[in-house]
């Protein structure tokens, strides 16, 4: 017997009204550079996707976990709302959570993010939502259909499917140093998977920031962007058998598995962000019979009605982010100085660079003579790699394997699993600089790494995906 029932998630969609930039505003340029993300062509990817989920005639439900737009302005909110209301008139049921773009900081708690109209040279203050507002702004997008609303955060709880309970988790807290929930928030959740355990439901969490650090180094150095009171969630989930909390916020495609002393676990299932440097989305199939919930990811190749001037929309939204960029600029350095500096401008300190021209030039120069074969032999002793492998290397470059790498950091599933030969010379570099660093007692590096960790074992999980395999799809037992 098979029942499954489907949804979409989409997560961090950082939409910007057209209305809130005068077009092909320089201020506005720079304001996306600096994000490193999709703002100019935010609508569109939006609509691209939604048009692949209303011609998805089998699934009717669309969660979105957050910084459903980029600032807090009003007009953003407005037309996104439009965009919302374009896929509950098509017949979906739309479920959003709400996240710290989502509103303005108004100096009474730790969020940042201004409301600005960008003019040609500059920006002013623009109209924006007050983090109060955002609950009746998104009512009729979940806590209309709930049966349980938490107080404290606007968290919803309500019936996914005939079997299966969803429960949205608004963060609540200061805006950005604690992004979660406090204890009347989990005595609300605590109530709410009791009441849908008993009742036989399955349950699926949803909250914008991580509950398991995308890697360990990530909640090392930022344990701030994590969910606020993430450890208390896990203990939850654990002891009360759920299994799955579909996460936004790192832009980080990722699937990890948490498990306690007592063999007890769950996964944090993080989406990318929709105009991120991988933008995608997830659909997730649950089968009520068969007690599974299977997660597959969705991409698309174009958006539409948006000059990409002749990009693929992945190459396109890469090229937006800082790896992308920098592998884009850095040839100029070597070719066309001036070009490198102003393609350069709000990705690298510039100014810096400009002072030190010469010294650029020739890192950039040594960095793209690097040879995968000199690397190796760095590293040989210590990467089990064998002289065949590293002749096989012949004069193979260093540096686009590190950009493979590097790409694969928002977009998940690294390049180079244990038994290449890439692999053996990476780890093999690494494990020689962390007998460096042991030898030297450099304290400041060992400072830098999560306890008992080194620099290979940070490393790795970039290198290929040493957490479940796939970060792009699993099936999970409910
Ligand atoms: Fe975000
Ligand atoms: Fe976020």
């Amino acid at each position: 017997m098979s029942n499954p029932h489907s949804f979409y998630i989409l997560t961090d969609t950082h939409y910007v009204s057209k209305r809130s930039y005068v077009p092909g505003s320089k201020s506005f340029a720079r304001r996306e550079k600096g994000d490193q993300i999709a703002l100019k062509a935010s609508p569109e990817i939006l609509r691209s996707f939604f048009d692949e989920i209303i011609a998805d005639t089998d699934t009717d439900a669309v969660l979105i976990t957050g910084d459903l737009v980029n600032s807090g302005d009003r007009c953003s909110h407005e037309d996104f709302i439009a965009e919302l209301k374009a896929l509950t008139d098509a017949g979906k049921r739309v479920f959003v959570t709400t996240a710290t773009h989502d509103y303005c900081g108004m100096g009474d708690d730790e969020n940042f993010f201004k409301a600005g109209f960008y003019t040609e040279d500059g920006s002013e203050p623009a109209a924006c939502v007050r983090k109060h507002e955002l609950a009746g702004l998104y009512h009729d997008f979940g806590p209309a259909q709930s049966d349980s609303v938490d107080p404290e955060s606007g968290s919803y709880s309500l019936k996914l499917f005939e079997g299966v309970r969803l429960i949205a988790i608004n963060d609540n807290g200061n805006g950005r140093s604690h992004c979660g929930l406090f204890d009347e928030g989990f005595a609300w959740i605590e109530n709410e998977i009791d009441k849908a355990n008993a009742a036989g439901e399955k349950v699926l969490l949803a909250v914008h920031h991580p509950v398991i650090s995308p890697w360990d180094v990530f909640a090392h150095v930022v344990d701030f962007e994590m969910f606020g009171g993430y450890k208390r969630l896990w203990a939850l989930m654990c002891e009360k058998g759920v299994r799955v909390v579909f996460t936004g916020h790192t832009h980080v495609q990722n699937i990890r598995k948490y498990e306690d002393a007592q063999g007890r676990y769950f996964y944090d299932v993080s989406t990318t962000a929709l105009v991120s440097a991988a933008g995608c989305m997830r659909k997730v199939t649950v089968d009520t019979d068969e007690n599974v919930c299977g997660v597959s990811t969705v991409r698309i190749d174009k958006i539409k009605d948006f000059d990409t001037g002749g990009k693929s929309f992945h190459d396109y939204i890469y090229r937006l982010n800082f790896i992308g960029k920098i592998e884009e600029v850095l040839p100029l350095a070597l070719t066309d100085w001036d070009a490198f500096l102003s393609e350069a401008e709000g990705v690298l300190p510039t100014e810096k660079l400009a002072a030190h021209k010469g010294l650029v030039k020739f890192g950039v120069k040594k960095a793209q003579n690097l040879k995968m074969k000199t690397l190796a032999k760095f590293g040989r002793r210590y990467g089990d790699i064998t002289k065949e492998e590293i002749n096989a290397f012949g004069a193979e470059k260093a540096l686009p394997k590190l950009f493979a790498i590097g790409a694969c950091v928002f977009a998940g599933n690294g390049p180079f699993p244990p038994e290449t030969a890439e692999y053996k010379a990476f780890m093999g570099v690494l494990r020689r600089l962390d007998k460096i660093c042991k030898t030297l007692k450099l304290e400041a590096v060992a400072k830098l790494l999560p306890e008992g960790q080194t620099l290979a074992d940070v490393a790795e999980p970039f290198i290929y995906n040493n957490r479940t395999g796939d970060d792009d799809a699993i099936r999970i037992e409910l």
